[in-house]
């Protein structure tokens, strides 16, 4: 146990995280040129955020949530997604006093107790956007163009934006009757969680990963078939906004999303070939949450992807990542005498902002070039008697193989200014 790690966690080493950090890198040039701005929340919260924000009928709060007593009795939640913790913030910090709409990113760990696959784990990470305090077609357009500026940026190819619409509380009521028509036949044969939300959510019951389930809910009416003529109309708008930016979509009448706050707008973005794990982000518009979280009548809207999925999805489709790290340069010390100019050499590499290192294990000159060559340095910078004598280093480049003495000022003309 003490060697190995919870199940569905992840260590991220040294050559992966680079990946991760060029991914992120980009995300965080999108959300600057879409003007989107960084927030921090906790990673964990009280337990009654979840239950009210993401609703108690769905997986995530009925079976998936890491809920646990701290020492003062209270129930606490390390946070499954990140749009219910930054309502919260939103709320908390009256953020909604000041310019709206917000447009707010978070980056980070999110924990589901769900079955580990490829691309499901218990502890990930998401990329997340939400704006607040505004309703406009064009804003849930703008949302899914970001999405997919991210995925493009990226080098991810042959991804679907699916979007439907979920309605509003006025089309809900129908919704439910006539889910309810259609399910009751079959009640028997639903799984015992869907017989529960039969009565309170209905519209959950398309959303079960059961077979089973999924079989016997099979042509059940759609909130497409249900919607308002306002939510109708908005939810055309919303394509002609897509339309207008240039973005390709398929209209997926059985999209439902796996979290109760979800209102109108609704979206996922599926990769081909990453296997079962398909999604690789979500979102939509959940204009009741902030009221539902104890706030004033404001609107939002949101999407997160699974950087684990991303990364995944890149390497399924060889996109390109950049270079590996490499130090500038590997200070060599061919002699006891050198250590000294080799020292101050590497300081005063560091300061102008070179990437140097030096061997800490008393290596022989050979191994010593060795462990460079380990290391992928671009260059050695030898050191020995002679160079001492000199005045001068000797200087290999490690990908021609080349050689040369130089006056030991001229070094930082050799690596190019930093
Ligand atoms: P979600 O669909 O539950 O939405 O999650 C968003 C994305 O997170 C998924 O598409 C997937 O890429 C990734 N993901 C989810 N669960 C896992 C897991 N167990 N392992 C790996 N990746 C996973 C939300 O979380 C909403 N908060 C999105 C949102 C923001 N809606 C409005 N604003």
């Amino acid at each position: 146990m003490l060697t190995t790690k919870p199940r569905g966690t992840n260590d991220i080493l040294p050559g992966e995280v680079e990946k991760w950090q060029y991914i992120e890198k980009v995300i965080r040039e999108v959300c600057q040129t879409y003007g989107y701005r960084e927030i921090r929340t906790p990673i964990f919260e009280h337990t009654e955020l979840f239950q009210r924000g993401v609703g108690e009928t769905t997986d995530i709060v009925e079976k998936e949530m890491y809920t646990f007593k701290d020492r003062g009795d209270r129930s606490i939640t390390l946070r499954p997604e990140g749009t219910a913790a930054v309502v919260r913030s939103y709320l908390e910090n009256k953020l909604y006093a000041g310019t709206q709409p917000l447009k707010l990113y978070y980056i980070g760990p999110m924990f589901r107790y769900d079955r580990p696959q490829a691309g499901r784990y218990r502890q990930f990470h998401q990329f997340g956007v939400e704006v607040l305090g505004v309703h406009s077609p064009g804003i849930d357009a703008e949302v899914m163009a970001m999405a997919m500026e991210v995925y493009g940026r990226l080098g991810l190819k042959d991804l679907e934006l699916h979007i439907n619409s979920l309605g509003c509380p006025q089309c809900r009521p129908l919704l439910k009757e006539r889910l309810q028509e259609f399910l009751q036949p079959h009640l028997e044969g639903f799984c015992q969680q869907c017989k529960g939300r039969y009565h309170r959510n209905p519209l959950r019951i398309l959303d079960c990963k059961s077979e089973k389930c999924k079989q016997l809910s099979e042509g059940a009416p759609t909130t497409a078939d249900c919607l308002c003529p306002s939510c109708a109309a908005f939810f055309d708008e919303v394509k002609r906004c897509l339309d207008l930016l240039g973005i390709d979509y398929v209209v997926d009448k059985n999209l439902v999303r796996g979290l109760d706050y979800y209102t109108h707008t609704a979206f996922e973005i599926m990769a081909k070939g990453i296997g079962a794990q398909s999604s690789v982000g979500g979102g939509g518009r959940y204009n009741g949450l902030v009221e539902a979280c104890g706030g004033p009548e404001i609107p939002g809207i949101g999407y997160a992807l699974g950087l684990e999925r991303i990364l995944l999805a890149m390497e399924q489709q060889g996109a390109e990542f950049p270079p590996a790290w490499r130090p500038d340069v590997f200070l060599v010390t061919a002699c006891p005498e050198a250590e000294e100019e080799v020292y101050k050499l590497l300081a005063d590499l560091r300061e102008l902002g070179y990437s140097a290192d030096k061997d800490y294990m008393g290596r022989s000159l050979k191994a010593q070039m060795k462990y460079a060559g380990k290391l992928n340095a671009r260059r050695t910078v030898i050191i020995g008697e002679n160079e001492l004598k000199n005045g001068t280093i000797t200087v290999k480049d490690m990908i021609t193989g080349e050689q040369e003495e130089i006056k030991r000022e001229k070094i930082t003309v050799l690596l190019g200014g930093k």
